[in-house]
This record gives C-alpha cells, structure tokens and sequence, in this order.
C-alpha cells in the first residue's frame, strides 16, 4: 500500500485558521474552486480526524453562531453530520425538515430564506431537489450558504469527503484512476466528485448503461465506459452510485435483476481492478441492486463506513472556515 503524501502540519492543528486560505462566503460547489483551495479544506479536516477520536470531542470554536440545516429533501448521514459537526465545534444547531416548515404550507422557498435570514444565522446548510436552489438562495441572505446537496448537481461535502477517505488511504490524489459506476445521470455526488478529482489530477472514468450517462458528459474530462470489466481494468478507486429513481421519470433499464447482473459490483467484475483497489459508496446502500453485500462488507477493501467517518470532520472544517467569516451586515432587501 502506497504511503500518504506529507500535509502541511501547520494546518492540521485545530488551533489556526486563517480564511485567507479559502476566500468564498458560500461553499455551493467544487466546481471553480482551486485545488490549493480544496487542498486546504482536507488539511483542516485532517486535523479533526483526531479530534473526533477523542474522548472530549467538543471545542468552542463556533461559540454563538447559529447553524441552522434546512432539508428539502431526505437525508441520514448529510444532516446528521452536519448537526454533529456544528454541536463538537460549539455552535447552536437547529434541524429544520420540509415536513415540519411553513413551505407545507405554501411558502415558497425565498420566503422562507427572507424569514430564516431575519433570524441571523451565521449559516445556512441547504438540501434541496433542484438543481441552483442553492445558489439563489445564497443570493438572498446574509449568511454563508453550504450546499448539502442541490438536485443531480452538487453535492460538495460528499466529493471533499471521499477525496479525504482516498488521501487518508492511498496518499496524494495525482495520477490516481477513479471509476465512478451506476447512476451518473443522476448523481450530484458523480459531478461533484469529477470536478474535485479532476482539478486535483486524477483521472476519472464513469461506467454505466447508456442511458444512465448524460450526453456531452466527456467535456467533464471524463472517459465514458459501457462495460464493467474494461471500465473498471486496473482502476485504483471503485465508487458506486445509488440508483436514483425518485429522480427518474420513465424506464432507464429493464429490471433490476439485470442491472445487477451488467453492473452491480461483485468479486467478479472487482478482479479488474487493482488488486488493492478501494470500494467507495456514498450511501444509502441498496445490496444486491448496485453492489453484493459481500462486497459492500469487504473488511480489507470497502472504506464505506470510513467515508462516513470523514464526512463529520470535513463538515466541521468547513462550517468553521465558514462560518467564521460572517459579519451580519445590513439584510439584504429582499
Ligand atoms: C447521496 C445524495 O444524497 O446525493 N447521499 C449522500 O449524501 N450520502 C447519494 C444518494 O442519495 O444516492
């Protein structure tokens, strides 16, 4: 197993922060950010690796500031890693789920940033189904806006979280070759992942059927597969996607028995690969669907609950970079 590459030790004490190093008041995306940017972002979430290991896991760092996780959509591990990410950093966290809001009611979705905002939050964790609800409403409020997922564009946290995962285990990023299998179309957690493994030099390939890849995917700089067996050939990472069919309208393949068959994970599709190639699943997990459940639980090889693991400290080096910056101004008019 290749060694990790040395980090700036510098960065990897929780006691030093210096938002210089990544100047954006919102976190929408990866797309556009610079890799000594993304860089940075995973030596501070190295740091809290350790923390969160230890028995007081708790700082104050976010003394006073309000978070507040605004969900549109469902979610497990996204929100409650955020809540837990903001409670360990010292902040308030309130947990505010479509069912128990006012938009059941009718309010659209800037009213109920116009309302949330007047509440001063320091900042605001978003999930929402379409695609740039983040982004208009990180238009609308004073605050620093983090996406926890927009539609089947972005889902940053969840790229910077894997990204972490693979460093942790095989060193630096560069030269690595990532396939990236299943759902593409889909995916948010598929862009945002070729975006953040591009600009940090790996090489991507998606594997999927055809109509799961959306057309024009290429100019990502991707390389596109319809074959697991040549897709996954000495690949260093596998990481499976979900099959998203809340957001599928219409038949995107026969059956699920067969889709399995093509293009679920198992030992033997996994025999192309590196022999100490890594399994990634961002979760939820559907066994037997995308991937076998031998597989999925492979001691040696699966770093899925790993993944989990670095999701709340990449979640607290990002509400802390960000969550630091705020200075409530004047509200905005809205
Ligand atoms: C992903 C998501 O919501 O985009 N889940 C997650 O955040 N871990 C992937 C999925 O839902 O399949």
């Amino acid at each position: 197993m290749r060694r990790r590459a040395p980090y700036d030790a510098a960065l990897m004490t929780t006691d030093h922060i210096d938002t210089a190093d990544f100047p954006h008041r919102h976190l929408l995306g990866i797309e556009g950010l610079f890799p000594n940017e993304i860089t940075y972002l995973l030596d501070r979430s190295e740091a809290y690796v350790e923390q969160n290991r230890q028995a007081d896991k708790k700082k104050s760092t976010l003394r006073g500031r309000t978070i507040i996780n605004l969900f549109f959509e469902n979610s497990t591990r996204t929100r409650t890693s955020f809540e837990l990410a903001g409670k360990r950093l010292g902040a308030d966290v309130i947990n505010m789920s479509v069912a128990d809001s006012a938009i059941k009611k009718g309010e659209t979705l800037i009213d109920t940033a116009m309302t949330l905002n007047a509440m001063h939050p320091d900042v605001l964790v978003v999930r929402h189904p379409d695609s740039g609800a983040t982004k208009l409403l990180s238009e609308k409020v004073n605050c620093a806006v983090i996406s926890g997922g927009d539609g089947s564009h972005e889902h940053p946290t969840q790229a910077l979280l894997d990204a972490l995962t693979i460093r942790r285990r095989l060193g630096d990023l560069a030269g690595l070759t990532v396939a990236i299998c299943g759902d593409v179309m889909h995916s948010r957690v598929a862009r945002s992942n070729i975006h953040l493994l591009n600009a940090m030099g790996a090489r991507v390939r998606l594997i999927a059927p055809r109509t799961l890849i959306p057309t024009g995917i290429e100019h990502l700089g991707v390389e596109v597969f319809y074959d697991m067996a040549e897709g996954l050939k000495d690949c260093d990472i596998v990481m499976m996607l979900r099959l998203q069919k809340e957001r599928m309208q219409g038949n995107f393949f026969p059956s699920i028995r067969e889709y399995f068959h093509f293009f679920g994970l198992d030992y033997e599709k996994l025999a192309n690969t590196k022999p100490d190639a890594l399994i990634m699943h961002p979760g939820p997990m559907n066994r037997g669907v995308e991937i076998d459940s031998e597989v999925a639980d492979d001691f040696g090889r699966s770093v899925i609950r790993e993944q989990v693991e670095m999701g709340v400290a990449v979640r607290m080096a990002c509400l802390e970079i960000l969550g630091l910056e705020t200075g409530d101004g004047d509200m905005r008019n809205l």
